[in-house]
């Protein structure tokens, strides 16, 4: 018990439970409006240019929060360069993508969900929204007073509250609140070592990840039998340039988010662990060490938010056709 109890004590040292509620976005109290109306757009594809992709389509809630492929697909079938990163527990991040853009910009969590851009242009989006009354009062409850309320940062406000309820609280946090039986003797062993050699050095906090950048392959290139046909970034050249810094994601719910890493090239939990290991700390796990950290990591998969899909107003003959190719 004693061993527990230290294990714990440690662990509080570098992380932290999952709050029960995001209550502050910005510094300003998450409305319920505002994530009805939230949740309403997140569903929607017709704010996408081509009427075809939803926030859904990309960061499932059905399917861990994430995109499930290699890279996700958006406006008029293209492939984009990454994957698609689990939003659960995302509006908790304080690194946000994977190559960090926008991080020092002022307000960076109402900016996170412009990446509509990758489907929707603003303008557009705009009329889309402002011609069904739907939209119109829902925009209006969620933000009373103000004289245009339908304006691209406030559907960003207003998706970023809903994205705020995407909370996945798991046994580890039963664990770190002090339920012993929460994690059993394997995870207890996988996260002492995920600690010791030194894991958490960059999967750290509240996330355990989702809080800074790093090169990838610190310590060395891992050896090429570990590694996917296609390379992914492991291939590149030269791990010093900025260019080259990836985020260490979040590990919550990894058992969920495969496939894993920004080029979503490998499939295998425990492989994934292996190379982290190899690359980022030089060590070479043992296949019993790789399971134990893969059990530890299994206790990050959360209870799901509950889901309901919202019945979207209708359109009207003000609303922009979809934008077809
Ligand atoms: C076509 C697929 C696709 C669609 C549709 C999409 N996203 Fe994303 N999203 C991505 C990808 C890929 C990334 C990672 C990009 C990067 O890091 O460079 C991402 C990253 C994000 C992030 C950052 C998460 C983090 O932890 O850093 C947020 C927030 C986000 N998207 C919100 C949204 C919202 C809200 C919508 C709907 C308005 C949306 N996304 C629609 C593919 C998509
Ligand atoms: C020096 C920093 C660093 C250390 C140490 C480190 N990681 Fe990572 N981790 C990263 C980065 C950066 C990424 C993203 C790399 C990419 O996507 O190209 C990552 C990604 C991951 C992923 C994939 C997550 C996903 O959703 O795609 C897993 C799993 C992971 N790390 C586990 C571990 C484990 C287990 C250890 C210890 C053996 C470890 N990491 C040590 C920086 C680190």
């Amino acid at each position: 018990m004693a061993r527990a109890d230290s294990l714990r004590d440690h662990a509080l040292t570098l992380f932290s439970p999952l709050p029960d509620r995001i209550a502050l976005l910005d510094g300003r109290p998450v409305t319920e409006a505002e994530v009805v109306l939230g949740r309403m757009l997140y569903f929607d594809p017709r704010l996408a240019d081509d009427g075809a992709t939803a926030c859904a389509d990309c960061h499932d809630p059905a399917t861990g929060g994430d995109g499930n492929r290699p890279t996700s697909t958006g406006h008029a079938w293209q492939s984009g360069p990454q994957n698609a990163p689990t939003l659960f527990n995302a509006m908790l991040n304080r690194a946000r993508f994977w190559q960090g853009w926008d991080e020092d910009l002022p307000s960076a969590t109402l900016r996170d969900p412009f990446r509509a851009e990758r489907i929707a242009t603003p303008d557009r989006m705009v009329a889309v929204l402002a011609s069904m009354p739907g939209y119109v009062a829902a925009f209006e409850a969620a933000f009373p007073g103000e004289a245009d309320p339908i304006r691209p940062e406030t559907a960003a406000r207003a998706l970023a509250a809903y994205a705020s309820t995407l909370l996945t609280p798991a046994p580890f946090d039963d664990w770190l609140r002090g339920e012993d039986a929460a994690l059993s003797e394997a995870a207890r062993e996988g996260l002492a070592l995920f600690i010791d050699r030194g894991c958490a050095g960059c999967h750290q906090g509240v996330n355990l990840g989702g809080d800074s950048y790093h090169p990838v392959r610190v310590a060395r290139v891992p050896g090429t039998e570990s590694l996917p046909e296609s390379g992914a970034c492991f291939a590149l050249e030269e791990a010093d340039g900025a260019q080259y810094l990836y985020r260490a994601g979040t590990l919550r719910n990894v058992t969920l988010t495969a496939p894993y890493f920004s080029e979503g090239t490998v499939w295998s939990l425990p492989l994934a662990v292996e190379i982290m290991g190899r690359a980022q700390l030089g060590a070479d796990l043992t296949e019993a060490e790789a399971d134990a950290i893969t059990a530890f990591l299994a206790t990050l998969e959360g209870r799901p938010p509950p889901l309901m899909l919202p019945v979207l107003p209708a359109e009207t003959g003000l609303t922009p056709r979809p934008q077809v190719q």
